[in-house]
């Protein structure tokens, strides 16, 4: 099991609070940076639709948590967790993501 690191985008790319969708080894995967700066990777599909939208998602925060509301019916996810605020038992994968030398990447394991 190795940990590998893929390049998604250059850091000017992810403004902040709008969502950048990214193919990684196959996966939709969908990419933010919050006002303060951190950096989230969630599944870019909305599980309850079905729809490869969470990119063009609102984001904003519920108490501590910041979210991402879909597009589609308005639930919202924990960009921390990925669980679906709205619906127990609902949550979509999380991925790992840092920025190296500019770089936007995205962790897998292989
Ligand atoms: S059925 Fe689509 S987000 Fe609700």
């Amino acid at each position: 099991m190795t940990n590998a690191w893929i390049y998604v985008c250059p850091e000017q790319r992810l403004e902040p609070e709008r969502g950048v969708a990214a193919l990684v080894e196959g996966d939709a995967v969908a990419v933010f940076r919050t006002y303060d700066g951190t950096l989230f990777a969630i599944d870019n599909k909305d599980p309850i639709s079905g729809a490869s939208v969470l990119s063009r998602g609102i984001v904003g925060s519920r108490g501590e948590a910041p979210i991402v509301a879909s597009p589609m019916h308005k639930q919202a996810f924990d960009l921390r967790t990925g669980e679906c605020l709205d619906m127990p038992g609902v949550s979509v994968r999380t991925w790992p993501i840092r920025l190296r030398d500019g770089a936007v990447e995205i962790g897998v394991t292989t």
